[in-house]
């Protein structure tokens, strides 16, 4: 997020003109600068975020290490002794739509995936290797190891963390979960395994809003943790009575209304994709709203040439191999009420590189590790959420479904 600047910025050009560049691409490059992050914003009495954790929160943001740049001879010497340590060591590699466009190509071409959170989870499910390096962020390695105790799994950097995930503490959802015994209780993938070993459900934005229906139909009332825009958003789709957590993604919750409401009209032949964990106000602007594989199935499918997107930067890599003659533009995240002048990409998706990549396939180090206990209970959860997203077709099945 504010390790990215716009090309553009620097040339001194307004907002408008930075966006009409992005027009012809994938215009963004690492800046180093350190921007303020706005703290956690809260309005309901049980599930405020304090504002010391906010705090702790912007700290970690704003001190998480970039991944270095490298030239194109480094990068292709690292990505050779890569592809052989993965072939040695029987590993795959599983990497989330936002991390750097060298690690997606990488996974892809090494028979590994590129997904989101939910189809990380299930690939790593079903895949034979006896090693996953999940290049993302640790909620995502945590996941693999809680659905593959037998596997190994390593990340390039452990202390990749989600904002999401720390504004939900352990004891403060355990406390509030225990007031509302005769709630289910969903959280969202962006959380610790310990609290999705608290949790009756996990659901990803992939198969949230079916989740939601299929319990709201089925009359039960729910507990929410810990993304509030996307409860916000999943509440007013389906009608269910969710109390909710008031966390935040402090990428998603940088885009701006009025900003994007310009670019709109300067640009209304083009479609706007939305990621769920923005403001409600810029989900109202979206002709599609969904997870990260949904925003990328819509700019490949649907006939328009041309697309705003509100999320992660990360995604455009996957967004142009698969339709290389569209035009897509990163929705703004600057504008009125921004501190930040160069966002739109997760400070912790951007710590994963080819260099960390290929150390941890090297010494073995950073292996996720999780307690026995927690884990049998958090699997529960996440099974749950496999099963019902296998059988509704949401992902392929997995070894020894039907
Ligand atoms: P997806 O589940 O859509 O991949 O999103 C994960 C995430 O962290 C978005 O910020
Ligand atoms: Fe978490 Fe937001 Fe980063 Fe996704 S983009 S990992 S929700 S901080």
């Amino acid at each position: 997020m504010h390790k990215f600047s716009i090309i553009g910025k620097e040339r001194g050009l307004d907002n408008r003109a930075r966006n009409d560049i992005l027009l012809l691409g994938f215009a963004i490059r690492t800046c180093g600068s350190r921007c303020k992050i706005p703290l956690m914003k809260t309005n309901t009495q049980h599930t405020e975020i304090p504002l010391s954790l906010a705090s702790r929160i912007q700290a970690l943001a704003v001190s998480a290490p970039t991944a270095p740049w490298l030239g194109d001879a480094e990068k292709a010497a690292l990505r050779a002794q890569i592809k052989q340590r993965l072939i040695e060591q029987d590993a795959v590699l599983v990497a989330h739509y936002y991390v750097d466009a060298d690690l997606q190509a990488l996974a892809e071409e090494t028979g590994g995936c590129v997904a989101d959170s939910l189809e990380m989870a299930n690939f790593g499910n079903t895949h034979p290797a006896k090693t996953i390096v999940v290049a993302g962020v640790r909620f995502m390695g945590e996941t693999a190891k809680i659905l593959n105790p037998e596997k190994r799994v390593l990340m390039p950097d452990l202390r990749a963390t989600c904002s999401l995930d720390e504004g939900c503490p352990v004891d403060a959802f355990a406390q509030w979960r225990a007031q509302y015994p005769d709630r289910i209780a969903l959280v969202y993938a962006n959380t610790s395994a310990e609290v999705k070993a608290v949790a009756d459900w996990v659901v990803t934005s992939g198969n949230a809003l079916q989740i939601v229906r299929h319990l709201h139909a089925q009359g039960h009332k729910m507990l929410w943790a810990p993304d509030r825009h996307l409860g916000n958003w999943i509440a007013r789709e389906t009608g269910a009575d969710m109390l909710r957590w008031q966390g935040h993604c402090l990428v998603h919750d940088e885009f701006k209304t009025q900003a994007l409401e310009d670019l709109i009209a300067l640009h209304p032949d083009a479609k706007v994709l939305v990621h769920p964990e923005s403001p409600e106000s810029v989900v109202k602007l979206a002709h599609v709203v969904g997870s990260t594989k949904v925003l990328i199935n819509a700019v490949q499918q649907l006939p328009d040439a041309k697309f705003i997107v509100a999320t992660d930067a990360g995604i455009f890599w996957k967004m142009q191999q698969l339709a290389p003659n569209k035009t897509l533009l990163i929705a703004p995240t600057s504008g009125e009420g921004a501190t930040c002048q160069s966002c739109a990409h997760c400070p912790w998706m951007a710590m994963n590189g080819l260099q960390n990549l290929l150390q941890v396939l090297q010494t073995g180090k950073n292996e996720i590790e999780i307690d026995e206990v927690v884990r049998q209970r958090a699997i529960m959860s996440l099974d749950r959420m496999l099963a019902f997203s296998r059988q509704q077709g949401l992902v392929a099945k997995g070894r020894g479904d039907r």
